[in-house]
């Protein structure tokens, strides 16, 4: 059986961090209280000359490095993004581009939060149908330059950066124990618009428009999501909580990730957290993340991981992969 296997992983942040003392500075708010009630510390923002598409080819040529690959070996680009460099072309196209690759093909995939699990689950279907052999898979968002830095309720929140992965097709045995993604679930609810939205678009208001968040209604939502697609997760491959090496979720806040993994009995020990450092950098939190714990040797080959987001749509899902 084809498998969709880890091959290389990197990221990239903006050079300028952000901590909540200098948030005090700009909004009413402490450093006590977003602490508190989301765990966060710092996050990096993007200055001038730093995008999505700059940040996304920095990760992007971080992971072929270390996959020891170059753009050459790749056939297939998909960036997941809410903060694209332009309405179109798609930044993943303009990375391609940066990146001197001039062959098969690029495209943007956008579900906010959960971006990279849907990003991860378009390139395994691609990879298992046969229609891709090497795909880079990239989270990358410059999510400061939508938000309205008036508004205490949501600025302190969010940060930029990029994170990215190779995947590989490779021939296995197709059991558990194989390397590479053993299953993938998606999920989405349009009803939920109004609660994690951007007040405009080319469409709509013909402006780029600012995030706008009832967090508490978020908040409520989430953990039941999450857990709802672990849960799944679990079913398909016969696995539970107790085989898991790492849980890896999206990083929005700390109370959820704390919340979620209590409710699913994995204990702490197995979590990678960066929501103290980097803040929610929505598609871009997860590569992150992975990046920091398979970097400092946390996570090792062999390793299962699990993957979960929850975000705007709302849209929801997991991977359950062995690194
Ligand atoms: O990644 C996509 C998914 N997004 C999420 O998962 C976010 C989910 N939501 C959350 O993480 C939390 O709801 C927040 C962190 C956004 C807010 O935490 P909360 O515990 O739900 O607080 P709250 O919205 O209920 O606000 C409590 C109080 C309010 O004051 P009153 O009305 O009780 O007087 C807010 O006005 O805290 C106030 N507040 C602040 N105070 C200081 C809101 N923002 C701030 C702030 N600094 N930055």
């Amino acid at each position: 059986m084809i498998r969709s296997v880890v091959r290389g992983f990197g990221a990239s942040l903006p050079k300028r961090v952000v901590t909540n003392r200098e948030m005090e500075e700009k909004v009413d708010t402490s450093d006590e209280w977003i602490v508190q009630r989301t765990g966060i510390r710092q996050r990096y923002i993007a200055g001038e000359g730093e995008t999505t598409a700059s940040l996304g080819e920095a990760a992007a040529r971080a992971a072929l490095e270390r996959a020891k690959l170059t753009p050459a070996d790749i056939d297939l680009i998909i960036l997941a993004t809410s903060t694209p460099d332009n309405t179109f072309p798609a930044t993943a196209v303009n990375i391609q581009n940066r990146l001197g690759m001039h062959h098969g093909a690029a495209f943007d995939v956008q579900a906010v939060c959960s971006g990279f699990i849907y990003a991860v689950t378009t390139a395994d279907a691609y990879i298992r149908g046969g229609l891709a052999r090497r795909v880079l898979v990239i989270g990358a968002e410059t999510f400061s330059r939508i938000l309205d830095w008036s508004d205490r309720t949501t600025c302190v929140l969010f940060g930029d950066g990029a994170g990215a992965i190779v995947l590989e097709a490779q021939e296995t045995e197709g059991t558990n124990a194989d390397r590479g993604v053993l299953t993938t679930k998606l999920r989405s609810d349009g009803a939920h618009k109004e609660k994690l939205y951007v007040d405009g678009g080319p469409s709509t208001t013909g402006t780029v428009g600012h995030l706008k968040m009832e967090g508490r209604e978020v908040f409520k939502h989430a953990v039941g999501m999450i857990t709802d697609v672990i849960e799944a997760a679990f079913e398909a491959t016969g696995t539970t909580a107790d085989d898991l090496d790492w849980l890896v979720p999206h990083q929005a806040n700390r109370r959820i990730i704390d919340g979620s993994a209590k409710k699913l009995g994995i204990p702490l020990e197995k979590v990678v957290v960066t929501v103290d450092i980097h803040g929610n950098t929505s598609a871009a939190s997860i590569p992150l993340a992975l990046n920091e714990a398979a970097s400092d040797g946390r996570i090792k080959e062999g390793d299962l991981v699990l993957l979960e987001a929850m975000g705007g749509g709302f849209t929801w899902g997991s991977v359950l992969l062995r690194w």
